[in-house]
C-alpha cells in the first residue's frame, strides 16, 4: 500500500505518546441541564490526551475543520516535538512568507499526532469527518488511509460552497471544498439516510397511514418470463385480471401465486390492472454531492454567525446546515460529538440546533486554542442556548448548557506526581492506565480501592503529605477477594514471595505511573 513521507514524519509519528496529560480545570458552568457539553480552550493536542481517560472510545462523531493550509491563515505550529528538524520551525508562523517546501511538511507534522488521538477517542460505531480543500486533501486522504485503515474509508463529500461569480481564478474556478470521512470500523459503522435529498414528490401522489405511495404494475414484460407466474387473479368486485400481452410479448406477475394469497391486501386494483404500493422512503442512501442550498453554504454561514453577534467575529465559519446535516447522517440522540478545531463554535450549533428539533440528547466537546475560545466560541453557544435579538431577526434560545475548561497543570512533572492536581484526577488517570476504562463512580468503601476490572483489585494508596507503605497494616484492611490485586504505594516492605503468593503486584509511586 502505497504511503506519504515528508520531512518530519519520523519525529512525530509517536508524538502523541510524549504529550504531557494535563489536568481539565473546570473554570465555569453556563445553563441549565445535563452536564456533559464541554468547551476546553487550550491546544488540542494537550486537550485531546486530557480527554483520553474518559473518552477513549466514546465518541460516536468527530467534525473537524482544519486550517487549510492555504498560506494565508498564519496558523502556528508550536508543538513540542524534540527533533531539531522541527525545532528549528518552533513557533514560526506558517504564513505566505514560508511558501517554500516545507510548508506541506508542516501541516501534516501537525495533523499527523492530532489524528492519531482523534482515531483513539472515536468509539467502535463512529467516524471522523474532515473539512479540507485542495490545499491539503490529497495528503490528508493518505494520512488518513495510513492513521484510520484504507479499508475504513466511508467516503468522500463534495460540498458547494458558494454560487457562481468569481472568474478571476486562473484556469478553473473553485465551487467546493471535500468532507472526508472515516470510520473507526467501517463493519459497525452505518451512516444514516439523507432526508433533505429532494425526492421527486410526482413519485408518490397516493397516502395512506403508512405514509405517500406510488404505484407500479405487478405485471412486467421486461423480467424474466416464467410460465407460473402467468395465472388468474380475482379482485374484490370479481374481475377476472391476468398478465397483459405488451407489444406483442405476454407478461407474467412479480409475485407469485403464494405470496399474491398471502399478501391479497396489499394490492390495488385499478382501472382493470394490479399494482404494488412503493412508499415513499424517509430519506435516500448519502449522495457524495452536496450541491443543494440545504446544505448551506459560505454566505450562509456568515448568516448564521451575523445573526448571533450582528457582525462577523470570525471568517469563514461553516454554515449550520452543513455540520448539522453530518450529525443528522452520523449521529443519534444520545451521541457524544466532538470538534477539535471549534472555531466560531458552528459544531456545539448545530447540535444545540438538532436536539431541539428531534428531542435528542447529544452532547458536545469543543476545543478552540485561540483566546476567542471565551469570546466568540463560548459566546457563540450562550447566545444560542439563550437565544438572541429580537423582533423578526431574534433567534429563538435552545435551552442547555455547558462547562467551560481551560488546561490545567501537568499531572506528572519532571517524573514526580504533581502535587497541586486533585487526587481524584490522579484517580481517574490511574485506573484509566491500567484498563483503558473510565473510574467507576463508586468502588468497594476502601479509600484506596479505585476499581475492579477482569478480576483485579486496583488501589492506590497516596497521601501527596507523607510516604505510604504496603504493609501488613494496609494489606489487613482490604476485605474484598480478587483474582489479582495491584497496589501503588510509595514504598512495599512485603517480602516478594508473600505478594507472589498472594497474587498482589506492587507498583511504586511515581515510577511505575505508565504515561500514555
Ligand atoms: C477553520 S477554523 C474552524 C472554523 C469552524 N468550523 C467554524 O465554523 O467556526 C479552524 C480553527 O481551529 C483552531 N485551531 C488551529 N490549530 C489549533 C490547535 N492546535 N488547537 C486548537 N485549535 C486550533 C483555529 O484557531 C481556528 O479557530
Amino acid at each position: 500500500m502505497p504511503s506519504l513521507t515528508w520531512i518530519g514524519k519520523d519525529a512525530v509519528l509517536n508524538h502523541h505518546l510524549d504529550v504531557p496529560y494535563r489536568v481539565l480545570e473546570k473554570k465555569y458552568d453556563f445553563g441549565d441541564g445535563e452536564p456533559g457539553n464541554k468547551i476546553i480552550h487550550g491546544d488540542n493536542l494537550e486537550a485531546l490526551k486530557s480527554l483520553l481517560p474518559e473518552y477513549e472510545g466514546r465518541v460516536k462523531c468527530i467534525y473537524i475543520d482544519p486550517p487549510y493550509n492555504t498560506g494565508n491563515e498564519n496558523w502556528v505550529y508550536n508543538d513540542n516535538v524534540n527533533s531539531p528538524k522541527i525545532k528549528k520551525w518552533l513557533g514560526q508562523v506558517v504564513g505566505k512568507e514560508s511558501e517554500d517546501l516545507t510548508r506541506h511538511d508542516k501541516w501534516l507534522c501537525m495533523m499527523y499526532p492530532r489524528l492519531k488521538l482523534l482515531q483513539k477517542l472515536l468509539s467502535n460505531d463512529g467516524a471522523i469527518f474532515i473539512s479540507i480543500d485542495d490545499n491539503e486533501q490529497a495528503n490528508l486522504k493518505l494520512v488518513c488511509d495510513e492513521i484510520f485503515g484504507a479499508g475504513n474509508f466511508v467516503g468522500e463529500l463534495i460540498w458547494k460552497k458558494k454560487q457562481g461569480g468569481g472568474n478571476d481564478s486562473n484556469n478553473i474556478v473553485v465551487e467546493h471544498e471535500y468532507v472526508i470521512s472515516y470510520a473507526k470500523l467501517l463493519s459497525s459503522f452505518s451512516l444514516g439516510l439523507d432526508t433533505n435529498y429532494q425526492l421527486d414528490e410526482k413519485l408518490y401522489p397516493f397516502e395512506d397511514a403508512k405514509g405517500k405511495y406510488g404505484l407500479i404494475t405487478l405485471d412486467k414484460a421486461s423480467i424474466q418470463f416464467s410460465p407460473s407466474l402467468v395465472y388468474e387473479i380475482i379482485s374484490p368486485s370479481g374481475e377476472k385480471l391476468k398478465p397483459r400481452i405488451v407489444k406483442g410479448k405476454q407478461s407474467c406477475w412479480r409475485w407469485s401465486k403464494e405470496k399474491v394469497s398471502k399478501q391479497y391486501n396489499d394490492l390495488v386494483f385499478k382501472n382493470g390492472k394490479v399494482y404494488t404500493k412503493y412508499y415513499r422512503p424517509l430519506g435516500v442512501t448519502q449522495r457524495s454531492l452536496l450541491v443543494d442550498t440545504v446544505y448551506g453554504r459560505t454566505e450562509s454561514g456568515n448568516d448564521d454567525i451575523k445573526a448571533i453577534f450582528d457582525i462577523k467575529p470570525f471568517d469563514y465559519p461553516k454554515p449550520v446546515a452543513l455540520t448539522k446535516h453530518l450529525l443528522s447522517i452520523a449521529t443519534d440522540k444520545s451521541s457524544t460529538i466532538l470538534d477539535s478545531f471549534a472555531g466560531s463554535g458552528t459544531t456545539a450549533h448545530a447540535v444545540l440546533n438538532l436536539n431541539k428539533q428531534d428531542g435528542g440528547n447529544r452532547k458536545f466537546i469543543l476545543v478552540e486554542m485561540e483566546d476567542y475560545a471565551e469570546t466568540i466560541t463560548a459566546e457563540r453557544v450562550r447566545r444560542v442556548i439563550d437565544g438572541y435579538g429580537e423582533g423578526k431577526n431574534a433567534v429563538e434560545g435552545t435551552g442547555g448548557s455547558f462547562s467551560y475548561y481551560e488546561l490545567g497543570p501537568e499531572l506528572l512533572k519532571d517524573g514526580f506526581i504533581n502535587e497541586d492536581v486533585p487526587e481524584q484526577t490522579i484517580r481517574e488517570y490511574l485506573y484509566y492506565t491500567e484498563t483503558n476504562h473510565v473510574l467507576p463512580q463508586s468502588n468497594n468503601g476502601h479509600p484506596a480501592h479505585l476499581g475492579n476490572f477482569e478480576g483485579v483489585a486496583y488501589y492506590f494508596l497516596y497521601n501527596k503529605d507523607e510516604t505510604t507503605t504496603l504493609d501488613a497494616t494496609f494489606l489487613a484492611s482490604i476485605s474484598e477477594k480478587a483474582d489479582r490485586y495491584v497496589i501503588y504505594a510509595d514504598n512495599c516492605i512485603m517480602p516478594q514471595k508473600f505478594l507472589f503468593d498472594h497474587d498482589i503486584t506492587f507498583k511504586k509511586i511515581p515510577r511505575d505511573i505508565r504515561r500514555f
